[in-house]
C-alpha cells in the first residue's frame, strides 16, 4: 500500500491558524479532490473535526487518529497509533492511502511515507499555528511541479510540487 502525504503549505510552511486553512484557495481545493480520488483517508482528529472536515470523509473509506477510547467517526474508523491507522487500511484492502494531516499527523507520517504532494502557497503567512515539519531534501526526490500564477480567484501564486522518497 502507498503512503502519500498530501499538505498546502505556505514558504514559511504554515498549514493552519486557528483551526482552519489561513487562506481560501479553490485551485488547490480543486487540485486536492483530484488527488485524494480512490484513496483511503488517514487524518488526526482536530483536522476531521474541523469545517474542512467533514465534506471531505463523506462517501470515501478513512480511519481518524485520537488517543479517545470511546471516539467513533460516523462513517469510518478510529485508530489509537499511526501504526494502528495504517494497518486498518491495509486491512481494509487499501491500494493508496492518503494522510491529511493536521501537523500533529504530518510530523509522524513524513517517517513513514512514500509520497509527497505538496501544494506551496507562494506567501509568507503571519500568525501561522499549524505547521508542515522541514523536509530532509536528501531523503526526497521532487518527479513533478506545475507552477502557477495567481488569478482573480486564486490570490497567491502557487505550485504543486510532487516528491518521492529516495531512502
Ligand atoms: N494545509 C493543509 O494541507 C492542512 C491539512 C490538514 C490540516 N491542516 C491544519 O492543521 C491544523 C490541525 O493540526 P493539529 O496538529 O492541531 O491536529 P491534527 O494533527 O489534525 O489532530 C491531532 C489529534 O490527532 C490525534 N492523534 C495524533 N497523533 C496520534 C497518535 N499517534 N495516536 C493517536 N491519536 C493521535 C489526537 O487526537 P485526540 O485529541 O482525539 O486524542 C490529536 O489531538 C488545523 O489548523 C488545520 O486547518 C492543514
Amino acid at each position: 500500500m502507498e503512503k502519500v502525504i498530501i499538505v498546502a503549505k505556505s514558504d514559511n510552511n504554515v498549514i493552519g491558524r486557528n483551526g482552519a486553512l489561513p487562506w481560501q484557495m479553490p485551485a488547490d481545493l480543486a487540485f486536492f479532490s483530484r488527488q485524494i480520488k480512490g484513496c483511503y483517508l488517514l487524518s488526526g482528529r482536530k483536522s476531521y473535526e474541523s469545517a474542512q472536515g467533514k465534506e471531505i470523509f463523506s462517501n470515501r473509506p478513512f480511519v481518524i487518529l485520537t488517543r479517545r477510547k470511546g471516539f467513533q467517526p460516523e462513517e469510518g474508523k478510529a485508530a489509537h497509533s499511526l501504526e494502528e491507522g495504517i494497518s486498518t487500511a491495509e486491512a481494509d484492502g487499501a491500494k493508496r492511502l492518503c494522510i491529511l494531516g493536521g501537523e500533529e499527523v504530518y510530523r509522524q507520517a513524513l517517517k513513514v511515507a512514500d509520497k509527497l504532494i505538496i501544494t506551496e502557497i507562494h506567501t509568507e503567512i503571519e500568525n501561522g499555528n499549524a505547521f508542515f515539519p522541514d523536509i530532509n531534501f536528501g531523503h526526497w526526490k521532487e518527479y513533478k511541479r506545475e507552477d502557477h500564477k495567481k488569478d482573480r480567484y486564486n490570490p497567491y501564486d502557487f505550485s504543486f510540487v510532487f516528491y518521492i522518497r529516495v531512502r
